[in-house]
């Protein structure tokens, strides 16, 4: 069984990874470039194109990485499981949605591990990424797994790793985050741990079981959705009390120790924060138990946008405009600042709000061009012009992306609702509300 410990230390082992989006690419690329043979497995023809030519499609990788590791040979991707058969690690980083009555949606994990099971072999390594409930590696994938005859444990090992990547963070990147791991048997903890120590930088805390490692990736994001749900809350009375908030968030920074700083906004986006709670309070309902913080900060969360929506209308109030006719300009579609992601994004979510009540609405975005929702697509405009805010009786700023000319916006602007307080370094600031 340790002859993976031995091809890991050499780096003669091959490593798989299934899912390249936004976890699965950047990490096959630390793999390749930590010098390791890396297959990545997609079922997204598209992708593995882009990936075989050398081109790069996720923000977070340096595109010379990929074109060069693909032209040395380390990195290659396909469509075709059976080259599973040659790969001694396989990480699964697929996405984990939410279904129509936001339940977990759990199909593209079982899919994926039903592919890799025709091609499994004896002292492989299989290491689930994807965010989930406790109890998804050791009750379904193991189980899935196992149907190859071989014996998890004893045949192969299973771990439970969740992923950390926080797009965009000039800091932190997939090779310097701590790495938590969790086995089904200390042996495969050994082993997971072994992968990872293999090719990141970052240390890597080991647990003891994956059901540990799959409920403290839940408690980071829920500590966020339910920290965020607190300052939205308290955003909402500070406005209705006449107080700053964000100069209220700002002072109790003051304090060394005992506070960390959450900010209010539009609402919450991206596909790990507003859904991972969920994960949780669904399985949860199988122990006849209710997360009552979660429930309680998603009550508030999910509604920002409307509130934004109800907010902005008092705006045009102001200036005797009604919501219906209004034009109205959005600043930032994008989930949060300087991605090009856009998925669950709030801003979407203001924009059908506003389009409810009779607005007419565009949006400007210096990273995304266009987006789809509901089937269809809506472009953006091309550039912030003079014309472009000029011509809008009311610029919401609904993601604060660090490349937009706040000063440029609020010279004329006729009325500005700033939901991130993007613009606090902006000096003139009688057109200026924030949330
Ligand atoms: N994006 C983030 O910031 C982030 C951060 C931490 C954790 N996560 C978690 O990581 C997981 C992946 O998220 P993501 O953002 O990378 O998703 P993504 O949608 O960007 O990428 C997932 C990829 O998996 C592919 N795929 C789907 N079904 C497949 C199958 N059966 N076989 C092979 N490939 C398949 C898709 O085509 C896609 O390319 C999710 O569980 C997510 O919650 C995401």
């Amino acid at each position: 069984m340790n002859n993976i410990k031995k091809k890991l230390m050499d780096k003669t082992a091959t490593l798989g990874v299934v899912g390249l989006g936004y976890v699965g690419l950047p990490l096959a690329v630390e793999k390749a470039k930590a010098g390791f043979k890396t297959i990545g497995f997609d079922v997204q023809e598209s992708k593995v194109e882009m990936v075989n030519a050398g081109k790069n499609y996720i923000g977070d990788v340096v595109n010379e990485d990929i074109e060069e590791i693909v032209k040395s040979g380390l990195l290659s991707a396909t469509t075709d499981f059976a080259q599973v058969a040659s790969a001694d690690c396989v990480c699964i980083a697929v996405p984990t949605p939410l279904d129509a009555y936001q339940q977990p949606d759990i199909s593209y994990v079982k899919a994926s591990a039903e592919s890799i099971v025709p091609y499994m072999h004896k002292d492989m390594l299989i290491v689930l990424e994807s965010t989930t409930y406790p109890g998804t590696t050791e009750e379904l994938l193991m189980p899935i797994l196992e149907k190859s005859g071989l014996k998890c444990g004893v045949d192969f090992h299973l771990a439970f790793s969740p992923e950390r990547v926080d797009p965009g963070n000039l800091i932190y990147k997939t090779k310097n985050t701590p790495k938590v791991v969790g086995g089904i048997t200390p042996e495969c903890t050994d082993v997971a741990a072994a992968m990872y120590e293999a090719i990141l930088e970052a240390p890597i805390h080991r647990v003891s079981s994956p059901a540990v490692a799959e409920m403290e990736k839940i408690l980071e994001n829920t500590y966020r959705n339910v920290n965020i749900g607190l300052v939205n809350e308290l955003a909402i009375l500070s406005n209705k009390m006449g107080i700053n908030f964000w100069e209220v968030v700002d002072a109790a920074k003051s304090k060394p120790y005992g506070f960390q700083a959450f900010y209010p906004g539009p609402g919450l986006g991206g596909h790990c924060i507003p859904l991972d709670p969920y994960y949780l309070s669904w399985k949860a309902r199988e122990y006849g138990f209710h997360t009552s913080m979660i429930e309680s900060s998603m009550m508030v969360n999910d509604r920002m946008p409307e509130y934004c929506a109800e907010r902005s209308s008092k705006i045009l109030n102001r200036f005797k405009k009604a919501m219906n006719g209004a034009r109205i300009l959005i600043l930032g579609v994008a989930y949060k600042q300087d991605i090009d992601d856009y998925r669950e994004s709030p801003a979407i979510r203001v924009i059908e709000e506003l389009e409810k009540g009779g607005a007419e609405v565009v949006y400007y975005d210096p990273f995304v061009s266009e987006y789809r929702e509901h089937g269809v697509v809506k472009k953006g405009e091309p550039e912030l012009t003079v014309e472009l805010i000029e011509n809008a009786d009311l610029v919401i700023v609904t993601t604060a992306h660090t490349n937009v000319d706040y000063d440029f916006v609020q010279k004329h602007a006729k009325a500005i609702f700033d939901t991130k307080n993007a613009m606090k370094q902006v000096e003139s600031r009688e057109n200026i509300e924030l949330l």
